[in-house]
């Protein structure tokens, strides 16, 4: 069980943060993979470490922002590799401000990533490998923020609330060609991405007290290892068109209906 042997994997935005996990849990289980950013430098190490594991890893330049670069690419790995099986649609970007704040601009940046990015990078490899192939499994990256509102992050909720959704039309619209779609949603995970966050010691501990697990997510302690590879694998065939939350609970809605912590 849970074995990509012979299985080819696409990541987008594998160059750190979840994407570099992601591409190591899939190498470690066999697979061999495709891995992409917009800048294929950044993704010297994660390439390394790949191959030390024994596996075959190309790199493509991809900017998910541009379908002239989701053509291109997926026509690049279509002279590289024979196959993809599975497609992890990672590459994402936020921006955190007050909702009046928020400008045209950084609406455009965050939707045109996280959701337009991730329907085309979808499309364009299910037309050219999986359903000629008969088979694939989409993983789309959603978050704790598809189902749950915070302030401050209404761009990004919006785009990944739509990735929840476009996760059950295409799981509609492909499972007649051996394809699955799903959504995996972490809750809150210390990157790149909101490294800075983190640094405040406070809302670090007001965060972890509002996550029933008391903790935010470990991105390298394994967190997302298990869940990925269950999406991934062979172990979810009757499973499509859902979103699999590993936020520790948080999207339970936990806030204390009692006046105290006891
Ligand atoms: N961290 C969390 O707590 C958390 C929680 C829920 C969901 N997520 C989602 O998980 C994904 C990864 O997040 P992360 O925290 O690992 O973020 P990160 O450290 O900022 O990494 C983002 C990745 O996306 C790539 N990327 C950004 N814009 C791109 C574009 N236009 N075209 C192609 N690639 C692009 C980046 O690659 P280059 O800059 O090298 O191109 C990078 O590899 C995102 O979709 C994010 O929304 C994160």
């Amino acid at each position: 069980m849970f074995s990509l042997q012979n299985q080819t994997a696409f990541i987008s935005g594998a160059s750190r943060g979840l994407g570099e996990q992601f591409a190591l849990t899939l190498a470690k289980a066999g697979a061999d993979l495709i891995l992409t950013s917009r800048d294929v430098y950044a993704l010297t190490k994660i390439k390394k470490q790949v191959e030390d594991l024994g596996r075959r890893c190309e790199t493509i330049a991809l900017d998910v922002r541009s379908h002239e670069s989701i053509v291109a690419a997926v026509a690049e790995a279509k002279k590289r590799v024979e196959k993809i099986d599975i497609l992890v649609n990672n590459a994402g970007c936020n921006v955190r401000k007050p909702a009046l704040d928020v400008t045209w601009d950084d609406w455009n940046l965050v939707l045109d990533t996280n959701l337009r990015g991730t329907f085309f990078l979808a499309q364009e490899i299910a037309r050219h490998f999986m359903i000629p192939a008969g088979y694939g499994r989409i993983i789309n990256i959603g978050s704790v923020t598809s189902v749950s509102g915070y302030a401050g992050l209404g761009p990004y909720g919006a785009s990944r609330g739509g990735t929840k959704q476009l996760t059950m039309s295409l799981a509609d619209d492909w499972g007649k060609h051996g394809i699955t779609v799903n959504c995996l949603a972490p809750g809150w995970f210390k990157t790149a991405q909101n490294a800075v966050m983190y640094e405040d010691a406070e809302w670090v501990e007001y965060l972890s007290d509002r996550i029933p697990l008391k903790r935010p997510g470990n991105v390298t302690g394994g967190d997302l290892d298990g869940p990925l590879l269950f999406l991934a694998t062979e172990e979810s065939r009757y499973m499509t068109g859902q979103i699999m939350l590993i936020d520790g609970g948080i999207s339970t809605g936990s806030t204390r209906a009692t006046p105290n912590k006891k």
